[in-house]
């Protein structure tokens, strides 16, 4: 195949959703279709339940079976797909905000009865910023849910997102009679008997009439007035709007009992983009150039307790990568070579002698890379889109022994390049600030550094509410900001200015007197 066309018929995509709302279920499924598996039940959850253990040995033990869901790559109709698992618990947040700087396009799992919820409102940010194009996907539809109508209104309202509805539910719960495809007028029965085997569409005229025979006249009647007020409502689908990230076309289904899944991945295969341009800071990078490039979104720490070794996975994002060539690791100006790139397939690995744009490829790394990282034929890039978002939880991290100080020194450094928290150092006394989305995160870290470094950590209370980074053009005014405020300013770990107010109305009443200075939520603007 040429290289163009194995670029063409690359889908690389994240499911996300809120925990619970079906992400696992519906990633299972649509690796049945591929063949990647043969039973439901192959892959392992990977979000951690609640109460069982303590939760951070629970994430330890979550840690070895998430790598092997990290990439889940099949083949459909001649399609290479990839599934870029984000991990489910909502402390890992920065950890899914990452991962979606290295998808195409995306799949949104919402449950039906409970509509629009935290997480999925947060990734939504990330992919609106990025202008990514979404599929909804309404998920739970054997159970009681919500009115339809009042779900688009809410995903489109909470959301920020227009939403055009590609199939439509006949009822719900033990009502729940099906769905009726309105790209291609068919109607799909849902029977609820099987939880494997995806029920092939019944191919319908429409006519009111056949409809009754197989949904009844009460249902009929309902689904022919909905019909009729979604085409006056909805304008006919244009792939092009969803490209654009304008329009996102929805779907109802329930991922348990296989239904509506089929649909939505044959649709997704025909209108989801395949790699698209990426931007570097120095040019815009096309998936068809012919020299490699690719970067780093995620390192997987600590496979092996014994050895301290880690997975980099590298985005491809233009020409081939090649097993055994030298590489330009931009960053460290050194030139690399990879003896045994894997690549992944749901529960295993595999050496694999080249990828594509739109591939995701694991080094094995022993602590030379960090996020961000870029590799290359030799041309100084660096790739974008890589942004760091403020954390809500902030500590001073302390040594709590001082035998231990290169170990907790050189623990911090590793954890913070794979990305488990940020770090900031304060520029008014040096010292460390560690900022995590959720209070989780912060026991791993701590249990990692005695477990992995042998160093002992202790944390401060800090009072900060936001990381907020800054700039401005009017030297004055930043002069006269850093000054009234020097002691809650810090830099990140790019050397970025950073102030961490204690409050909004704190930043607020920034923001008003220093009316020249523009203030970020992420680092990159
Ligand atoms: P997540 O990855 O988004 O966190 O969700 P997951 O797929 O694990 O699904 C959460 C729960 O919802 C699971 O039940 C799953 O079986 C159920 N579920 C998923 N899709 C559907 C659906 O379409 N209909 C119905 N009725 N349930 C669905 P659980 O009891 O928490 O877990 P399990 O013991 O079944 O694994």
């Amino acid at each position: 195949m040429s290289f163009s066309n194995e670029i063409k018929r690359r889908r690389t995509f994240a499911i996300v959703s809120h925990p619970d709302a079906g992400k696992t279920t519906l990633t299972e499924k649509l690796l049945l279709f591929g063949g990647a598996i043969h039973v439901a039940g192959a892959v392992k959850s990977n979000k951690i339940k609640r109460g069982a253990t303590s939760d951070f040995m629970e994430i330890e033990r979550q840690r070895g079976i998430s790598v092997s869901t990290s990439v889940m790559s099949f083949e459909y109709k001649g399609a290479k797909i990839n599934i870029l698992d984000t991990p489910g618990h909502e402390d890992f947040a920065e950890d899914t905000y990452r991962t979606l700087t290295a998808v195409d396009s995306v799949i949104v799992v919402i449950d039906a009865a409970k509509g629009v919820e935290s997480q999925t409102l947060r990734l939504m940010q990330v992919c609106r910023m990025r202008k990514t194009p979404v599929i909804v996907f309404i998920n739970k539809m054997d159970r009681e849910s919500k009115d339809p109508f009042d779900l688009l209104d809410e995903i489109e309202n909470r959301l920020s997102i227009n939403v055009l509805p590609l199939s439509w539910p006949i009822g719900s719960g033990k009502d729940f009679k099906g769905v009726y495809n309105l790209y291609n007028q068919t109607l799909n029965i849902f029977s609820g008997q099987d939880k494997q085997r995806a029920e092939e569409p019944l191919k319908i005229s429409g006519d009111s009439q056949e409809l009754t025979n197989y949904i009844g006249e009460k249902a009929t009647t309902k689904l022919i007035s909905d019909l009729e007020f979604l085409k006056e409502i909805y304008p006919p689908f244009q792939a092009e709007e969803y490209l654009h990230g304008t329009i996102s076309p929805v779907f109802f289904g329930s991922a348990l009992y296989n239904f509506g899944v089929k649909e939505l991945l044959e649709t997704f295969i025909h209108i989801a983009p395949s790699p698209r341009s990426i931007i570097a800071q120095e040019r815009e990078v096309n998936p068809f150039e012919t020299k490699f490039t690719g970067f780093v979104f995620k390192i997987h720490a600590n496979l092996d307790p014994n050895h301290r070794n880690r997975i980099a996975f590298v985005k491809v994002c233009s020409g081939k990568f090649e097993r055994n060539t030298n590489y330009l690791h931009v960053r460290q100006n050194k030139w690399m070579k990879f003896s045994n790139p894997t690549s992944f397939l749901a529960a295993k690995k595999e050496i694999i002698d080249e990828a594509y744009p739109g591939d995701i490829v694991g080094l094995y790394d022993a602590g030379n890379f960090k996020i961000g990282d870029t590799l290359t034929e030799g041309e100084i890039l660096n790739f974008k889109g890589l942004p760091s978002f403020s954390p809500e939880i902030f500590r001073f991290i302390e040594n709590a022994n001082p035998l231990k100080s290169k170990q907790l020194h050189k623990g911090i450094e590793q954890l913070m390049d794979e990305g488990v928290a940020q770090l900031f150092i304060s520029t008014f006394n040096g010292r460390k600030i560690v900022g995590v989305v959720g209070h989780l995160q912060l026991e791993v870290i701590e249990y990692r550094l005695l477990h992995e470094y042998g160093a002992q950590c202790r944390w401060e209370p800090v009072p900060f509410y936001k990381a907020v980074w800054f700039v401005s053009e009017n030297h004055e005014q930043l002069a006269d900001f850093k000054r009234r405020k020097e002691r809650q300013l810090a830099k990140d770990k790019w050397g970025r200015d950073v102030f961490l107010p204690e409050s909004a109305y704190e930043l607020d009443m920034a923001k008003e007197k220093f009316n020249e200075i523009r203030f970020y939520f992420t680092s990159e603007f």
